[in-house]
């Protein structure tokens, strides 16, 4: 069925969960973190891929507020990795006019990685292309929570206007459509307020498999979707044809 609602076929804002390294590693008898690292190889991938296609905000989730709760050894794997792919990406982040956010709680990391996720903002802040929201130590019950606590903190009555504005990602429109990778048909503490009324679309496909024909069939899968907003289809049939 057409998307009647909408002027264009393409999501402004796409938002993944990056889901299934471990699995891919497992399958190959390769320890977890070469799946991760595989990973930061898809992520690459698929930056390029959704700029490439004029989506205008990539957010993806690569650390949750959970994730502490996995084996140490992994955990410390996957702080270095984000440190050396902020190293090694950054430069090419800033060739490609992106515009870089870390979201999430930035208390719990160590004093290094905290700069380095401040250098990297930096250094792309003047950069006017896709946005990319890197979600990490993110989680979104407690994105709703700090957001209420600073209205709070400022005395601010609590309303719906108010929390997005205080949201970790008032800078950009809410998700159009959220991917998941790796077979789970769960959102695992996300972008709990913000998805509100994205599209969701789950696949089977390993995220280091995740490629441009899989992007492309998430993409096919959106524009498919009718979407009302709480409105009826015949509405949105007057709309466009008026529009
Ligand atoms: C997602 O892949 C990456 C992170 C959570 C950091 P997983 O590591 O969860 O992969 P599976 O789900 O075990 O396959
Ligand atoms: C969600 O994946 C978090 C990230 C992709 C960073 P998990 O693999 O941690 O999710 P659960 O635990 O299976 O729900
Ligand atoms: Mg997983």
């Amino acid at each position: 069925m057409a998307n009647a609602s909408s002027s264009s076929d393409l999501p402004r804002h796409i938002a993944i969960v990056m889901d299934g390294n471990g699995r891919w590693a497992r399958r190959r008898l390769l320890p977890r973190i070469a799946g991760h690292r595989q990973g930061v190889e898809s992520l690459r991938r698929c930056i390029r891929g959704c700029a490439e296609r004029g989506v205008q905000v990539l957010t993806v989730f690569a650390f949750s507020s959970e994730n502490w709760n996995r084996p140490s050894d992994e955990v410390s794997g996957l702080m270095e990795l984000m440190g050396k792919a902020l190293v090694r990406e950054v430069p090419e982040l800033l060739r490609a006019g992106i515009r870089l956010h870390f979201v999430g709680e930035r208390r719990a990391l160590s004093e290094g990685m905290r700069r380095a996720l401040s250098q990297a903002e930096a250094d792309t802040a003047g950069n006017a292309g896709m946005v990319l929201n890197v979600c990490f130590n993110y989680g979104g019950r407690w994105d709703i929570a700090q957001a209420a606590a600073r209205l709070a903190e400022r005395g601010a009555p609590i309303t719906e206007s108010a929390l997005a504005s205080a949201m970790a990602l008032a800078h950009v429109p809410d998700p159009d459509l959220l991917i998941r990778t790796g077979g789970e048909q769960r959102i695992s503490n996300f972008l709990l307020w913000q998805c509100a009324y994205s599209e969701l679309y789950f696949t089977d496909c390993l995220w280091p498999d995740f490629d441009d024909a899989a992007l492309d069939e998430a993409l096919a899968a959106f524009a498919g979707r009718e979407r009302r907003f709480g409105r009826t289809s015949e509405q949105l049939a007057r709309t466009a044809a008026a529009g």
